[in-house]
């Protein structure tokens, strides 16, 4: 069985370097469907949830080659595969970023529909809306989505939904109209900077895309896209984690290779919770030794807090005495950690989309079941606070988002031991044809 074991209770202290953005590059690779001509990607982590991008690629006819640890290339080499496994598409919801490019570029794609998870409804109805408004015709035939167009044309779409702006939906539509015959508008767009990105790379392969990072976007329909080099962004939700691991253990911990202003909210965050907070160019140190105290948050689109650091952020609240609260309306199901995180002491309990916390200075440790990726990451955090020792089960859910997450904490002085297989492992080409 996959787990970690955990020997609690000792406050991280060092410098550690946040890996590329799992959330850029799942979409980017997607992209690349789109784009005739080799891409080379920089920063690469290698996470679950790439390998399975990349299985996912090459089924789709695409040839991938790691020529180093954290690089990719790609090449479209057959055109002729529009229908995405359901194997790999069941692994991963994100899969559904093909879907896009797909019609866009190959005029055909059926991709399964993702279905429910342990963050709640997941829907993608605006991605659906979104490609009809550019004229693909859709059908939804046993769970599968078929969508077709000869050439997608431009058009105006709203993607905001009653939750707020959808992030892969932004990046649906951005490729499928970056090859649209004219100018679409998106309003209500994402802007998290792992759409930014995106759109950076898309235009450095040939697309004119205006307006990234705000909630109105305007890109204007090329016929073409060529290859191109491209450095992912870091990954701000692992930087985010780390220095929570710094603030709950009561350590020192640098983040360096990461990007302080993307980290705003969660910096805020820190310093209400009572911690130290310096950033320069490109590192963020914490200093958890001050005393701490409760707080009351509440996640948000970007520039708000990420939904994908309530869990951790929780972990933490957890872990100071006093009364605390943390409110999702992004995903206001997402309480899979709260059960878990009670074991180690603490009390945590739901109430509509918040949780209630009563935090305690003394958790100890227990023996936890990770139930999702960023939940897995809060029972880390929990397991490294709590004195004794903890027993992390399924850290595989933990592997898909964090690249070399037991190494990184065992440098900043944690004691961990990672057992079992590891679920990143997936074997690219020797080299890339021609
Ligand atoms: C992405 C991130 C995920 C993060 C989430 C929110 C990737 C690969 N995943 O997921 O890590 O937690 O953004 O920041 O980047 N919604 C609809 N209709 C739709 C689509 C979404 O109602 O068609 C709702 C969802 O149920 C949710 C909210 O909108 O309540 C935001 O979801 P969305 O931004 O689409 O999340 P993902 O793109 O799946």
């Amino acid at each position: 069985m996959d787990r970690l074991l955990i020997e609690g209770g000792r406050p991280l202290f060092g410098r550690v370097a946040v890996s590329g953005a799992k959330n850029a590059a799942l979409p980017i690779m997607a992209a690349t469907l789109l784009v005739d001509g080799p891409v080379r990607l920089e920063r690469v982590p290698q996470l679950g949830d790439v390998a399975t991008m990349e299985a996912l690629l090459a089924q789709l006819g695409v040839t991938l080659h790691r020529p180093t640890d954290d690089s990719l290339e790609l090449l479209n080499t057959d055109t002729s595969r529009r229908r995405a496994a359901y194997r790999l598409v069941r692994r991963m919801r994100a899969s559904v970023c093909v879907l896009g490019p797909l019609v866009a570029r190959r005029g055909r794609g059926v991709v399964p529909l993702p279905g429910g998870c342990r963050l709640g409804d997941r829907p993608i109805d605006l991605h659906l809306r979104g490609l009809v408004a550019l004229g693909a015709e859709i059908r939804i035939d046993r769970g599968l989505i078929v969508a077709t167009a000869r050439r997608l044309r431009g058009a105006r779409i709203h993607l905001e939904g009653p939750r707020g702006p959808t992030v892969t939906g932004t990046a649906n539509l951005l490729c499928a109209a970056s090859l649209a015959r004219g100018v679409t508008l998106l309003s209500g767009a994402a802007s998290e900077p792992e759409i930014v990105d995106l759109g950076r790379f898309l235009n450095a392969c040939g697309a004119r895309i205006a307006g990234l990072g705000t909630r109105e976007i305007e890109i204007q329909g090329v016929s073409q896209l060529g290859g191109a080099c491209w450095q992912l962004i870091p990954d701000r939700i692992e930087a985010a984690t780390l220095l929570l691991a710094g603030l709950i253990t009561r350590g020192v911990v640098t983040v360096d290779r990461c990007v302080p202003s993307d980290l705003a909210a969660v910096l805020e965050a820190l310093a209400t919770l009572g911690a130290g907070v310096r950033t320069g160019p490109d590192f963020v140190t914490v200093d958890g030794r001050f005393a701490q105290r409760p707080g009351s948050f509440a996640a948000a689109p970007h520039p708000g807090l990420p939904t994908d650091v309530q869990p951790q952020l929780a972990a933490c609240l957890a872990a100071i005495p006093g009364r605390s609260a943390i409110q999702d309306t992004v995903f206001p199901e997402r309480f899979g950690h709260v059960a878990e995180l009670n074991r180690f002491g603490a009390q945590l309990c739901r109430r509509g989309d918040t949780t209630l916390i009563e935090g305690t200075h003394a958790l100890e440790a227990a023996p936890v079941v990770a139930p999702d990726l960023r939940a897995g990451a809060s029972l880390v955090l929990a397991g490294l606070a709590a004195r004794g020792a903890t027993v992390v089960h399924k850290v595989l859910h933990v592997d898909r988002g964090y690249e070399r997450f037991a190494e990184k904490l065992a440098a900043l002085g944690a004691s961990v031991e990672r057992r079992g297989q590891m679920a990143t492992a997936w074997s690219p080409s020797p080299r890339l044809p021609g």
